[in-house]
Formats: structure tokens, sequence, C-alpha cells
């Protein structure tokens, strides 16, 4: 597979030691990728059907949070048509002629993946309506009234987009995706299969209880998964034999700050942010992102995904409301309802 750099958003860890073993995690053929089984059993018909036809697979859009597979998928896409991959994304593809670059570039067949797809600038996605479509380029040459469009042919490729929530594509770019998937959160049983091979290939002993407890705490997110086994191996190696079981695995995420819904800091500030300082909601999202300080965007893209699918917060017309069970967790007492309850009749 040769796999080029043009941008190096792919390794979202930010330590280069991690990044490295996340390339090194990262599964590369169909079958090594765990769960999300309708998703994969469509991918390897959509596939295999391209394969028999010797044509190039149709356009491909995964969504969903950060750490699902979305990167890992684009790469297995070029493995499995043994096509070229190369990489970009929406924010590096500042002006029309970068995109114009990357595609005069292409090889019949490359996979061509655009991570944070929805970053696209205007003029940048319209270039890539015809380049989508009829595989050709439309190039203005010169300004003004002698200004004149030629029209470049360009290899058949693959194009692979990512993007954390399809509702921020813009209905033509989606419509010219031959699929779009959605990628879930995942099961504890399909983040202990995915921890216990990571253990394998970083050689980490690790035990059935080590795992579940790992997996139990992993926000459904692999790549949370894989990092939690790697804080848990440095703890196990300090402080005790090297190997993890439900002890070690437990004082070692307890010690990292995550709880037992596998909730980090930052989840924690929202609710505890949500509940003590609004009264449990509503509150809009951006006052509630500034609260925390971060991100409108990553509180809506990243952390609150989650919260939701737990049943911890809720989302309404008027903002964000704290469901009983967030004061439970942080072990507050809710405040008792401001009506009294109707009656029974
Ligand atoms: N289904 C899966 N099976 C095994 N490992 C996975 C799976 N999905 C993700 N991973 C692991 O999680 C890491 C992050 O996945 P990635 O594809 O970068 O997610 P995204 O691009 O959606 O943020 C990968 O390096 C890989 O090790
Ligand atoms: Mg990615």
């Amino acid at each position: 597979m040769r796999e080029e750099g043009l941008d190096r958003t792919v390794a979202a860890a930010a330590d280069p030691v991690e990044a490295a073993e996340e390339i090194t995690l990262r599964p590369r053929h169909l079958a090594e990728f765990v769960g999300q089984a309708q998703l994969k059993e469509h991918l390897d018909i959509m596939l295999e059907a391209a394969r028999r036809r010797s044509q190039p697979a149709d356009h491909l859009l995964f969504a969903g949070p950060p750490g699902l597979g979305k990167t890992s998928l684009a790469g297995i896409v070029a493995n499995e048509m043994a096509a070229g991959f190369r990489i970009t994304s929406g924010p590096a593809l500042v002006r029309a002629g970068d995109l114009a670059a990357i595609l005069t570039n292409l090889t019949e067949g490359d996979v061509l993946f655009v991570d944070e797809i929805h970053r696209l600038g205007r003029a940048v996605e319209e270039i890539l309506y015809p380049a989508m479509e009829d595989f050709q380029l439309d190039i203005v040459l010169g300004k003004g009234p002698s200004a004149r469009t030629i029209r470049l042919d360009l290899p058949r490729f693959t194009l692979v987009g990512a993007t954390t929530r399809t509702g921020l594509i813009t209905g033509p770019l989606r419509d010219r995706f031959g699929f779009v998937a959605r990628l879930d959160y995942y099961s504890p049983a399909d983040l202990d299969a995915i921890i216990r091979r990571s253990a394998t290939i970083l050689d980490v002993r690790l035990d059935a209880g080590g795992a579940v407890e790992i997996a139990r705490r992993s926000r459904g997110t692999p790549r949370i998964a894989n990092r939690l086994l790697k804080r848990v191996r440095d703890f196990a190696e300090v402080r005790g034999d090297g190997s993890i079981d439900v002890g070690v695995a437990r004082r070692g995420l307890e010690l990292f700050g995550v709880d037992e819904l596998g909730l980090d800091k930052v989840d924690r500030a929202i609710l505890t942010a949500l509940c003590s300082r609004f009264g449990g909601g509503p509150v809009g999202l951006s006052t509630l992102a500034v609260s925390v300080g971060e991100e409108t965007e990553t509180v809506e893209d990243v952390y609150e995904p989650f919260l939701l699918q737990l049943g911890l917060l809720m989302r309404t017309p008027r903002g964000r409301v704290a469901m009983p069970s967030a004061w439970q967790h942080l072990g507050l007492e809710p405040p008792p309802p401001s009506e009294p309850p109707p009656g029974l009749f």
C-alpha cells in the first residue's frame, strides 16, 4: 500500500510515540476490523463487486464521533482494492488549486481520503463535484473577459470522506457519495476484542478480567480503549509486575481520572456545570461549552454524543438538560420537581 501523507491529521495522538503505536494498532484488512458488522458486510459486497468489474469502488462517506475507525476504514478500502492511498483533510485544502494539484497527481484506482470533509471551503468543494461525478477537473485560465475554462480528464479514483456528523455535509456533496455509513459506539464485547488484539500486538500481559474492566470504561470508542490499555500498562509496569488484571485495571484507571462509566474529566465537568451551575438546565450549548472551557463544536461532536447515549443528558429545543442519572452519577441530590406531579386521575 502506498501511503503518502499529504497532511498529518491521520494520527490524532499528540505524542509521536503514541501516534506511532496508534498506526501499528490500526487494522489493515476488513477481517481485522472488529464490530460494525452490518457496515462491514455492505463494504465487503461493494468492494467485491467493484473488484469483479475491475473498477474503483464508489465514493464512500464515513460519519461518526472521533476514534471509531473512520481513518482505519479508509486505509482498509485502499488495501482491499490493492490501490494507492492518498491522505488529505478539509482544513488542509485552502485554495481550489490545492485540491486540483492532488487530483491531477492521482493514479488510476487510487483511494483519496479527505478527513474532516465538512471543513472544505466552498470553492474547493465545487471543484470536487465534477471530479467525483465525471472524473473531470475544470480549470479557469486567466482573468476577466479573456478567461477561459479548460476541462481535464482525471484518472478514475475513489473518494473516501470522513466527518464527525453527516449533518455538517452540504446536500450536493452528500448526494455524490455512493455509500454513506454511520459508525456507532462499540459494545463492551467488541471493545474487549479490540483490547485483547492490541494487547497481543503490544505484548502486554492482560487477563480476561482486566480486558473487561478496560472495555467497560472506554466510552464505546476503540481509540480510547487502546489509550487506556497503554496507560494501565504503564501503571502495571511501574506499580506492579507488568501484568494487568481487574484490580490493576481499576486502580490504574482511577488514577488516570477515568470513572466507573468511563467518563473523563471533561465529561464530568460538563455534567457538573449543567447540574450545579445551571440547576440542571435547560442551558444553551455554547454557554455550557464556555463554562467548561471547550469549543462548542468539541462539546457537540466529542463529548455530548456519549453522554446522550448513556442517558445522562438530553437535548431539548430550549437547551441541554441533565437527566436524574446525571445527578446520581455525580453523587448529587436532584432538585425537587418544580411543579407538583399531576394527579392520578
Ligand atoms: N473496528 C476496529 N477494530 C480494531 N481497532 C479499531 C477499530 N476502530 C478503530 N480502531 C483503533 O482505534 C484507532 C483509532 O481509529 P481511527 O480509524 O483513527 O478513528 P477515526 O478516524 O474515526 O477517528 C485505530 O488506530 C485503531 O487502532
Ligand atoms: Mg481519523
